[in-house]
């Protein structure tokens, strides 16, 4: 949730490279953005504009400043409505300290009271321009100091870049939101939310922790506890990503991208080292209780892993979403485990339960894409998903791995890991029949009939009512039509009311022994009038529309969740939505 992203170097271009890494991490926010670059003298030149950084055109004449200092921001509007004054980066009153901020400071109102006391004036409404004025409180005694003293009055979590007028110097610090830190050959040194910011110039990276801070000065960057101001010896971590995997190529849009790449991912999910499973198995048959963690989709899956582990190891296991997690905290000991599911290894939520399971001695195991994220490194164990990164804010292919994983996992604390895995290399053996331009072309028509509904229904049972819960997901974010998923059996006690001629219903009926029950449920929407789309192996006389889904068994979350994440795409792009920035939203939540 929002994108920062600075550098320090020999060339005189700091300005542009900002601009170009920024586009990358739009994916993190897009309502605004803003680049400062401090000029030789020690000027800075700031631009701040509503909108989106890659519908400015011509952008890169923009910023021809000769530079070899600046720090950007895409904003994800959280203090402030979306205008240029409330755009990073903010300054103190006499301009000369410039920061730019991600997370909240939670107590700002109560410091920016004491600070218009003491005289300062505000430009925007938001929480973040009070550190620069905080900064500016205490220059006299350096502005490492200032910046460290700052730090400790905001209370929240953030990630936070400053400069000051005049020092060929940046500094950083987090708590709570991420920040890494790029070096290259060339003496570069990069500091962003995320590593696509920088990956065309190194992948030799290092992490801060919460509660660090690092300064950066021509070749060097040093990092500090932000508390004993001690020095911290950091690695350099080198990385795998690959530069191609994070554009779009020859698609249209990332989500389409991402969508077609399930074949490979899936296959790399499936192939987890079984090293990894078979630890992660051992943690989960000595624990007594394991809740699965994770919010919004990953939160759903999160609910099929309650299915699965019931269905195929007939052992119970809690679900919770990250944002709900707290009551948890009334039954969890240090013989509890948690397993986390996260793309980013980064949303607040999922964090904030981690941080309360990890206080009462819980053991964690993350089910995470970024491997290298903060959830990953405070977990006991980590199963990378391996999907390569995903940028379109609808998660697609990372939640198909995540559902792999945890498959595998069910079986194999059933004993039968072998299994598992056989199920899941047929059902990737079949994902042909669904990635093909024939399939899209289907789907697109489906869309472009739907394309004007006021609201969609979707009905599931079993492991496939959280599979119908994670469609509305994805129909609502990127087509923004009113959509809902529900429990088969559960609309006839109230929802049903909602139907009305014409109301498209997808019913996910897979080979299951449910059947019969989820095509009833279907026959009681038909009979109030609904158009009813049916996400099936077989046909049944009752769709109006059928989707036909190979019959996988204990997979069909996977596979049934793939015709849905098309026909989002394909709905978006009917009702020229943009897929890959959906109104309102960002990825990876890094507040609360
Ligand atoms: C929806 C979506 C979100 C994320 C949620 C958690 O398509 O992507 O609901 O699933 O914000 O994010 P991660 O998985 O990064 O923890």
């Amino acid at each position: 949730m929002c994108g920062i992203f600075a550098y320090l170097g020999p060339n005189e271009k700091a300005a542009e490279i900002v601009l170009k890494g920024l586009k990358k991490l739009e994916y993190r926010g897009y309502d605004s953005w803003g680049i400062a670059a401090q000029m030789e003298g020690g000027d800075f030149v700031i631009e701040k504009h509503v909108g989106k950084i890659s519908e400015v055109i011509n952008l890169e004449e923009k910023m021809t400043h000769s530079s070899h200092l600046a720090m950007g921001h895409s904003r994800w509007a959280t203090h402030g409505g979306v205008t240029q004054y409330n755009a990073h980066p903010h300054t103190s009153e006499d301009q000369d300290v410039v920061v730019v901020h991600n997370g909240i400071f939670e107590n700002y109102l109560e410091l920016k009271e004491a600070l218009i006391a003491k005289g300062h004036q505000f430009r925007s409404e938001t929480d973040s321009e009070v550190f620069a004025h905080l900064i500016e409180e205490e220059l006299e005694e350096g502005f490492e100091t200032a910046f460290t003293r700052a730090c400790k009055k905001v209370t929240g979590r953030f990630a936070i870049l400053a400069l000051h007028k005049g020092e060929n110097k940046l500094i950083a610090a987090r708590r709570g939101s991420p920040l890494i830190v790029g070096k290259a050959d060339d003496g570069a040194l990069f500091v962003a939310s995320d590593v696509p910011a920088f990956l065309e110039y190194t992948k030799k990276i290092q992490y801060l922790d919460d509660n660090q801070m690092v300064t950066l000065t021509e070749g060097r960057a040093h990092f500090y506890d932000l508390e004993t101001g001690s020095p911290i010896e950091k690695r350099l971590i080198s990385i795998d990503w690959k530069e191609e995997e994070a554009e779009k190529g020859a698609y249209a849009h990332f989500m389409l991208k991402e969508i077609m790449e399930q074949k490979e991912t899936l296959a790399r999910a499936i192939n987890a080292d079984p090293e990894l499973i078979q630890k992660a198995t051992a943690m989960i048959n000595k624990a007594y209780g394991t809740t699965l963690v994770g919010c919004g989709t990953a939160g759903k899956v999160a609910m099929v892993g309650e299915y699965l582990f019931a269905n195929v190891a007939k052992k119970h296991v809690n679900v919770k979403f990250g944002s709900e997690f707290k009551s948890a905290r009334h039954f969890l000991t240090d013989r509890s485990l948690i397993i986390a599911i996260s793309q980013s290894g980064e949303t607040a939520d999922t964090l904030e339960a981690l941080e309360i399971a990890k206080s009462k001695g819980a053991k964690i195991i993350s089910i995470v894409n970024v491997e290298t994220s903060t959830m990953a490194r405070m977990s006991d164990l980590v199963i990378p998903l391996k999907a390569g990164p995903e940028k379109a804010v609808a998660s697609t292919k990372a939640t198909t791995s995540q559902l792999a994983i945890l498959t595998l996992l069910a079986y194999a604390v059933a004993g039968r890991a072998n299994e598992g895995k056989q199920l899941l290399i047929e059902s990737e053996g079949k994902l042909n029949d669904l990635l093909n331009p024939r399939y899209e072309a289907h789907i697109e028509a489906v869309a472009d009939q739907i394309k004007d509904a006021q609201d969609i229904m979707i009905i599931g049972r079993d492991m496939n009512f959280p599979i119908a819960l994670e469609s509305a997901i994805k129909l609502q974010e990127v087509s923004y039509i009113h959509a809902e998923g529900f429990a088969g059996g559960e609309l006839k006690h109230g929802p049903i009311a909602l139907i009305s001629e014409g109301t498209p219903c997808i019913v996910i009926a897979p080979n299951d022994e449910y059947k019969a029950e989820i095509l009833s449920n279907a026959m009681e929407l038909k009979a109030r009038g609904a158009l009813l789309i049916g996400i099936s192996p077989d046909n049944a006389e009752i769709f109006d529309i059928w989707i036909k889904v190979p019959s996988v068994g204990n997979a069909s979350p996977i596979l049934d969740l793939i015709p849905i994440q098309i026909l989002a795409y394909k709905l978006a792009v009917a009702r020229q939505t943009n897929p890959d920035m959906p109104r309102n939203l960002a990825k990876s939540v890094t507040v609360k």
